[in-house]
Formats: structure tokens, sequence, C-alpha cells
């Protein structure tokens, strides 16, 4: 080969390479998970579970999926589904196959359009991405056809047979999640809220007393969410938000005015949550009493940032087996 057409070879080549490169690594790279297979007790039922994806918390995303498939008897019985805005779409979609090869998923596009208006300027701006709203969506963005489905946040892990939560019995209750009836109400809302009795009344013919519960872990009927018209009911109060600002934080409060008093219980054990700690109480928390299925560090810190800072919580030790992160980006845009 002459000398001149190698160095031409050699430089498309290397060109081809880098462009790849720029192609494949503006997301962090992981290890592929091994395959998990079905237990031989397995049948056919489909468990639906909804998590979103974005560039800030994949790695907490992949944990949290690797930890459910890990746990599950039926593995392959699961069906993920990731809401995700449309710019990262192709290179998250990359993601997920090549670090799950197995896994059963679909990538569905929330447009945060949507939102963008709805959503009034928070004090707690972190709080306030439009994909957080995307849970509001769900029965528009998921098939007709799945008729429960499982919300889990991306910053939790599952140590339990995620079927265990999937199987719960709704009762008439169109949602469930653990309720901590302790944690005062009046916080969640501004004094403009409750001396208004056109929206503190909303919660004087529920069911049972309103209590908090939390959003990053919630069993779904997708049907009755459809027939009742939920998704329209919480735009119709983050509409009233942006008016009259009738509460501080972003996602949250929407759906504790639509379901406060109207929520099926799930056992705490399905919600280990605040492990993120906070600034005033201190950095690192400790498991509530109880039996634990799942550990979810809401809250101000994540896991992977304190343990890549070297500077770890004791409870972060447990997230960190399901980490599958290899490296950051090599070529970043952000
Ligand atoms: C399939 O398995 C699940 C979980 O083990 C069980 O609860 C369900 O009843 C089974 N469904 C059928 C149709 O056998
Ligand atoms: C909840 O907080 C409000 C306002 O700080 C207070 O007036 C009220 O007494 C508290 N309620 C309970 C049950 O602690």
């Amino acid at each position: 080969m002459p000398p001149t057409f190698h160095l031409l070879a050699t430089t498309v080549l290397l060109l081809l390479l880098l462009h790849h490169r720029i192609l494949a690594t503006d997301l962090p790279e992981f290890q592929e998970a091994p395959a998990f297979r079905n237990g031989e007790e397995c049948n056919t039922t489909r468990i639906h579970i909804a998590m979103t994806l974005d560039a800030t918390y994949l790695r907490g995303s992949i944990a949290g999926v690797f930890s459910v498939v890990q746990h599950a008897t039926c593995p392959e019985n699961i069906i993920f589904h990731f809401l995700t805005t449309h710019r990262l779409s192709s290179s998250l979609r990359h993601t997920i196959t090549t670090t799950f090869p197995y896994l059963k998923f679909h990538l569905h596009h929330f447009h945060t359009d949507l939102v963008k208006n709805k959503i009034s300027i928070s004090i707690r701006r972190a709080l306030d991405q439009p994909l957080n709203y995307a849970r509001i969506y769900l029965s528009h963005l998921l098939p007709d056809t799945v008729h429960r489905v499982i919300y889990f946040d991306s910053d939790l892990i599952v140590v339990d047979d995620v079927v265990n939560l999937w199987e719960i019995n709704l009762n008439s209750h169109v949602l469930g999640a653990p309720e901590y009836c302790h944690a005062n109400f009046t916080h969640y809302f501004t004094p403009k809220f409750w001396s208004n009795p056109h929206f503190s009344g909303v919660f004087n013919h529920r069911d049972t007393k309103p209590c908090y519960f939390n959003t990053g872990v919630m069993v779904i009927d997708l049907m009755k969410w459809r027939r009742h018209k939920i998704t329209e009911k919480l735009e119709k109060w983050m509409e009233i938000q942006k008016k009259y600002r009738i509460y501080e934080l972003g996602s949250l409060p929407p759906f504790l005015l639509v379901f406060a008093g109207d929520v099926e219980g799930v056992e705490h054990r399905w919600n280990q949550h605040g492990l993120g700690g906070d600034n005033v109480k201190g950095l690192c928390r400790d498991l509530h009493p109880g039996p634990v299925s799942l550990l979810h560090w809401s809250g101000k810190g994540k896991p992977w940032l304190r343990l890549n800072s070297k500077r770890p919580c004791p409870l972060d030790q447990l997230w960190a087996p399901y980490d599958l992160f290899k490296h950051a980006p090599l070529i970043s845009d952000s």
C-alpha cells in the first residue's frame, strides 16, 4: 500500500471513530447487566413499571432497574416504560439496550411543552424539572392496553419481589402509596390556600383524613384514572397555582389536592424515603423502623454523588451494589 493512501485511510478511520464516540458518549457508560430469567413457577402475567429517564438521574435509574430485575422471581414478566424527552431518546435507548440487552422496555416521549407554561416559578427550582410532571400524563403516554402501572422515582432501589407491590388490592381507589399521617399537612400549602374555602374545602369530602404521601412510589389503576379524568384535575390545580400561588413545592401538591384522603395505603416497607437527607436535620438519615422492601434517596443528597465525592452516608453502601456505572461521558456537552 502506498504510504499516502495508508495515511488517508488511517485519517478516515480516525474521523469515523471520533464521530462514533461523540454520538455514543454524551451519556455515561454502564456495565452490561447479566441476564435475569424467569423461574419455573412463572406464568405470563405482565408487570408494568414506569420511570423517567434523563441525563442527570441516569445512574440512579439504571441502579433502580437493576435492583428490580435482580429481586424478581419472574423478571421476564416485567415491562419497563421509560418516560423521556425527545432530545435524548436515541442515546438513552442505546444506553438501555447495551446495559440491559434482555430487558423488555418501551420509550415514551414526554413533550415538555405540555407543562412548561403550567409550571409556576418555584422556590425550589431543582424540583421543578418538566420531566417531574411526566407522571401526571402516564395515562396519555402509556397504551390503553396497560391497565395498571407502578411508578418509581429514579433515586430508589427495590430489595423485594416487585410482584408483591404489583398485586396489592387498590379496592375502590385510583392510587395506592404509603401514607404518612403524622406529617403536618398545613405546611404543604400557603395561608392563601387555607383561607379560601373554595380551595381548602377540597379536603372536606374525602373518605378519610388527608395524609401526606410521596409520589415517588405509586401503584396506579390507569383505567380508573382515565375514567375519572385525573390528569385534567391535576392540570386544573396547576393552573390555580399559577394564578394564586397556593403551595411552594413543585409536582407533589397537585397530587395531594386530588388524592389525599382517597389513597389506598400501602405498607411503609415500600417507601423507606428521605435517605437523601436534608440541610436541616443533617445529611445522613437512618432507616425508619420496620421491614424494608424499597429504599428511596428522596431529599437533597443522592448516593452516587456522595460516593463520587468519597463522602458516602452509611446507607449509601446499600445502593452501591446496584451501581453499574463504568465511566463518565468521554465527551460531554454539558
Ligand atoms: C400468575 O402469577 C402471579 C404471581 O405469582 C399470580 O399472582 C397470578 O395469580 C398468576 N396468574 C394466573 C393467571 O395464574
Ligand atoms: C400544624 O402546623 C400549623 C401551622 O404551623 C399549626 O397551627 C397546627 O397546630 C399544626 N397541627 C398539628 C396537628 O400539629
